[in-house]
């Protein structure tokens, strides 16, 4: 992993206008930056706002405020040709590689797709290569080439939907919930392909998850969200030793098997529910749910500070 800021997003938000005078906040307030070549994590409960951030950062959604810079680019505002180049760079792969690839379209089809679109010089025969290539390098073969989705396992599906991502020669890999679900078996093949393909095309990730013991063996920096905000941002290593956020703590001792490099400590029970989007709480929005919420959480929201060094935490506990 390198220095160099690939992906820089500052005080995003993300608005949806469901009905009239109502206002979903799916991301809210959200910074973070995202270095070349590594992996970032991004974890939090369903309805977080994981999904609408990686939408935001492919610019699949346009942004409601904020910024988000590709390579020193805004993406909201590239001109035709950057914007041409960034789709491009940018791929997503999906939780449900069933759902995400069309059941009447051939492996080779859903794969040679995006490459028809963005290299339109390449002669069919140059193409055919193009695709069993991709077929060997995420662990098919040429002869998957002519089959349909629903003659694939589940792993071999995502590995379908890898292809089809990497089939236009991406640079950044918007990964939602790519593994959540396949079998547990199989979930580490497809991690274990992840990084390799991260390692030998120098690719850079967002990995989005619900689940904290998944982020854990591909990321480099996680980011904990909470209803449309990040609450706790540090290294991986970091997070699962010195979690300070009451949530993040929450969430780490609720991972079923202890894991031994995991903090010890009792179970801490996350209890209530997540508040609504549309109406979130003025101060802290984990306050209802927080044991160790004080006067000040309940009108107040904590600002994300950096506690150590690359440790930054959103609690009033900590400021
Ligand atoms: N297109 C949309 N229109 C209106 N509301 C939306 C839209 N997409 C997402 N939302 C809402 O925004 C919030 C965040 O949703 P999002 O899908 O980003 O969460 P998530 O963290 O990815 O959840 P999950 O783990 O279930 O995938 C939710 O309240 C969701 O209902
Ligand atoms: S700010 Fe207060 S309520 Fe929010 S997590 Fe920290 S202690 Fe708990
Ligand atoms: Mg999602």
């Amino acid at each position: 992993m390198s220095q160099k800021v690939l992906i820089e997003i500052k005080n995003l938000k993300k608005y949806f206008n469901i009905k009239k005078g109502v206002v979903l906040k799916a991301v809210d307030n959200v910074s973070f930056n995202i270095h070349k070549g590594e992996t970032f994590g991004l974890v939090g409960e369903s309805g977080c706002g994981k999904t609408t951030c990686g939408r935001v950062l492919t610019n699949i959604y346009s942004k409601t405020e904020g910024s988000v810079k590709y390579d020193g680019k805004e993406i909201g505002t590239m001109q035709k040709v950057d914007k041409r180049k960034f789709k491009k760079k940018a791929q997503m792969i999906f939780q449900d590689p069933y759902a995400s690839l069309d059941p009447r379209m051939t492996i080779g089809d859903i794969i040679g797709e995006g490459i028809e679109v963005h290299f339109p010089e390449l002669s069919s025969k140059e193409r055919e290569d193009k695709i069993t290539d991709l077929l060997k390098v995420i662990g098919l073969n040429s002869e998957h080439s002519a089959r349909f989705p629903h003659e694939l396992s589940g792993g071999q599906r995502q590995r379908v939907g890898i292809a089809r991502a990497l089939a236009v020669n991406p640079e950044f890999i918007v990964c939602d919930e790519p593994i959540s679900a396949l079998d547990v078996s199989i979930q580490a093949q497809i991690v274990n392909l992840l990084k390799k393909l991260q390692k030998t095309l120098g690719l850079t990730y967002l990995f989005i998850s619900h689940d904290l013991s998944m982020v854990k063996h591909i990321s480099d920096r996680i980011g904990v969200m909470y209803l449309g905000s990040i609450v706790e941002l540090t290294t991986n290593e970091s997070l699962y030793s010195n979690a300070l956020h009451p949530y993040t703590k929450a969430l780490i001792s609720s991972i079923p098997i202890p894991d031994p490099t995991m903090e010890k400590g009792g179970r801490i029970k996350l209890e209530g529910e997540v508040p609504s989007p549309i109406n979130p709480p003025k101060g802290c929005k984990f306050a209802g749910r927080c044991s160790e919420c004080m006067d000040i959480c309940k009108t107040e929201a904590p600002e994300l500070k950096e506690i150590e060094v690359g440790h930054q935490v959103a609690c009033h506990l900590y400021n």
